[in-house]
């Protein structure tokens, strides 16, 4: 087969979202795809869960039913992501091969009844999978309607983990190749620690249901090892479906949102880029964390557009309390994603579920039906994508990375940390949420890769940090590169053994400091610092303070309260032609402005000083810039620029509002460095 193209033949920005017919008899299919028009939409994902619809019994294949409605949409100018149904294989599967099922580390079989049930390591199972993703391919590959190929559904979710005697003999086989030697593996695991060394390979056990907590090195190469036995599978149907087509493959990734892959790995197997987004209710500021799973996403996609492949119209049913989005909020969101990258705004799912599970998911299509406040937000918003097509193919320039590896956060969430009140997710969000409110755009990097082309290299969560990636951080900052290291970063190695010359050394010549002592703070107690650099500051602090051992850094600020009183809380110094910023303190988003305009100042960032509710981010097209603006405060707020509100076709000669709640999306001229070019 001839190379896959990149991304789904589709007219302008893709609309739409997962489409499952076969919950609804033949007659509602004509009225989908007549709404469908009348919304906009032109890409819809069908068959994600049909696999027991498409094989009722084991080799007998039942196509009649995806032909006539693959044949519909066509007609009617829709096009179709076609899933591979792996996620959800059918009764009959686990009567036959009852050892494909998922044991979880108590030893607990999962049983038929709901989804994501398999083991990824069953052979019966990889060989299934493969037949499946083979036969749709071979029926459909040329089949006009299908653009794109969706394999499976968010790898990883609901269960990633299997203990079952086949994956503990992958696991074993996959240490081998990791290791080649016992003294290899026992070296890494450090299992002089508590008895634990094996003189067996067959010995070798996973890291189940123990008295106390798992040798920690062996929990991170099995979170390793999971997320390899599922980027095996996605090859497995990946490979048979590209025997027969050449359509772009993709699997919809979950960034920031779910943990278990390692998307900056997975993002090298697909085609195009795919994320699913929902907001998280408890948090009122959960279109902060839109904005960073967004970027995450755009990053792994190595800056290319990519696919918003789900996110929800309003309330979603998973969580404690499912709030429903206001007036307006669906459009912010799904504007908020087009800024950062997405090329295409699609939805879990088109018509609300009667029976099952999800009864209670929004959907384009509610449960009320066409006469709805929802449906018309739908409809509007579909002639919004419309309106943006003349944006497609641009992208989101950084001047920022923040660094983002799954293999710190692996290795960070472990247990028996110094303080329970430090985690990846909250740093890496209240650092991010920091240049949010600046808009200052940042991309994600991983701390291996090349990172000169940034001007400001953040680390809110470094724990893990290898010697090659701190040497890579060095240079970067000797190069001239500023680079802002929180506190609980460059702690370990890949195997989750301290560093040699202990905590920080490997930033020893960039940040000018190690970390004698972590001194972290009773649960709930606050402490400040004091910061001294260009005026004197008193910011709060809590969670953590370090006992800091200079090593020609400069204080800019110290402890005033907590077990570090008068200790560095915070330091800066000068390396080769660059600066290493070092914060010994948990600061939230409000203490670390102070921090952040010093450093915009040393790497030469400028915070917009547009209110910080209004989002601004701009994307660059061959000939023309598009600023994209989602205001999410209550008042109408000023945005200096110059050109066409692409939503509304309103003009504008240098000042333009956005009004309380509103968005907009102005085609300006494409500026360079201050000069139009
Ligand atoms: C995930 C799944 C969908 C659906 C939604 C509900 O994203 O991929 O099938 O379950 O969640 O929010």
């Amino acid at each position: 087969m001839t190379a896959a193209a990149s991304w789904p033949r589709v007219e302008g920005l893709a609309y739409g979202g997962d489409y499952n017919p076969e919950q609804w008899p033949r007659e509602t299919w004509d009225e989908d795809v007549r709404l469908m028009r009348e919304a906009g939409v032109n890409l819809v994902s069908v068959g994600i869960f049909s696999w027991a619809m498409l094989e009722p019994k084991e080799g007998l294949y039942d196509f009649a039913w995806m032909d006539e409605l693959l044949d519909l949409l066509h007609a009617n100018g829709i096009a179709a992501d076609l899933g591979t149904p792996s996620v959800s294989p059918p009764a009959w599967f686990f009567h036959q091969y009852p050892e494909a099922r998922v044991t979880d580390k108590n030893g607990t079989v999962m049983g038929f009844g709901s989804r994501g049930m398999a083991s990824h390591a069953a052979p019966e199972y990889r060989e299934a999978i493969a037949r499946m993703a083979g036969e749709l391919a071979q029926r459909y590959g040329s089949h006009p309607a299908v653009v794109m190929w969706h394999v499976h559904n968010e790898y990883g979710v609901p269960v990633a983990e299997d203990f079952g005697p086949r994956a503990v003999a992958s696991w074993r086989r996959w240490l081998q190749s990791r290791y080649s030697t016992l003294e290899g593996l026992n070296a890494a695991w450090g299992t002089a620690f508590w008895g634990q060394r094996y003189d067996d390979w067959e010995h070798v056990v996973a890291p189940a249901a123990t008295p106390t907590i798992a040798n920690p090195a062996m929990k991170l190469d099995w979170a390793r090892f999971t997320d390899d036995q599922l980027r095996e599978c996605f090859v497995i149907e990946r490979d048979a479906i590209r025997a027969h087509a050449s359509q772009p493959i993709t699997t919809n990734f979950m960034a920031h949102q779910s943990w278990n892959t390692d998307l900056w790995k997975w993002a090298e197997l697909v085609d195009v880029v795919s994320d699913d987004h929902y907001l998280w209710s408890p948090d009122p500021d959960a279109h902060v964390g839109l904005a960073l799973s967004a970027d995450l996403t755009r990053s792994v996609a190595g800056g290319k557009p990519w696919i918003l492949m789900e996110h929800s119209t309003s309330a979603v049913n998973w969580q404690g309390r499912n709030i429903a989005k206001r007036p307006g909020e669906m459009r912010r969101n799904a504007l908020s994603h087009f800024g950062r990258g997405a090329d295409a705004i699609m939805f879990f799912q088109w018509r609300a579920s009667r029976s099952g599970a999800e009864k209670f998911h929004s959907a384009m299509l509610p449960h009320a039906g066409t006469g709805s406040r929802l449906w018309r937000e739908v409809v509007e918003l579909g002639g919004h994508v419309e309106a943006l097509a003349p944006a497609q193919g641009s992208v989101v320039e950084a001047e920022v990375a923040v660094l983002y590896d799954w293999e710190s956060l692996w290795a960070q969430d472990l247990e028996w940390r110094p303080s329970d009140d430090v985690q990846f997710r909250e740093r890496m969000r209240t650092f991010y949420e920091r240049l949010w409110r600046d808009d200052v755009t940042v991309d994600f990097a991983h701390p291996g890769q090349d990172l000169s082309r940034y001007k400001l290299v953040v680390a809110p969560a470094s724990y893990l940090l290898t010697a090659s990636s701190a040497a890579n951080l060095t240079r970067y900052v000797e190069a001239g590169g500023t680079l802002l290291v929180n506190f609980f970063s460059a702690i370990v190695n890949e195997n989750d053994a301290v560093h040699e010359g202990g905590f920080v050394a490997p930033l020893r010549d960039a940040l000018g400091l190690t970390v004698e002592e972590f001194l972290p703070l009773r649960e709930g107690d606050a402490a400040a610092v004091r910061w001294t650099r260009g005026g004197e500051q008193v910011l709060a602090s809590d969670v953590w303070q370090d006992h800091i051992a200079l090593a020609g850094a400069e204080v800019v600020a110290e402890n005033v309260t907590g077990p570090g009183a008068g200790l560095p809380a915070i330091t800066r110094n000068e390396h080769g032609k660059g600066v290493g910023w070092y914060v010994g303190t948990r600061l939230d988003v409000d203490a670390l402005k102070t921090v952040f305009d010093a450093v915009y100042a040393d790497a030469g960032i400028e915070a917009s000083g547009n209110p910080e509710t209004l989002e601004v981010v701009t994307r660059r097209g061959a000939a023309e810039d598009f600023v994209v603006a989602v205001n999410h405060g209550a008042d109408a707020a000023r945005l200096s620029v110059a050109g066409t509100d692409l939503l509304t076709g309103a003009g504008t000669d240098g000042e333009f509002e956005v009004p309380g709640g509103g968005v907009a999306v102005i085609r300006t001229a494409h500026v360079s460095g201050g000069e139009e070019v």
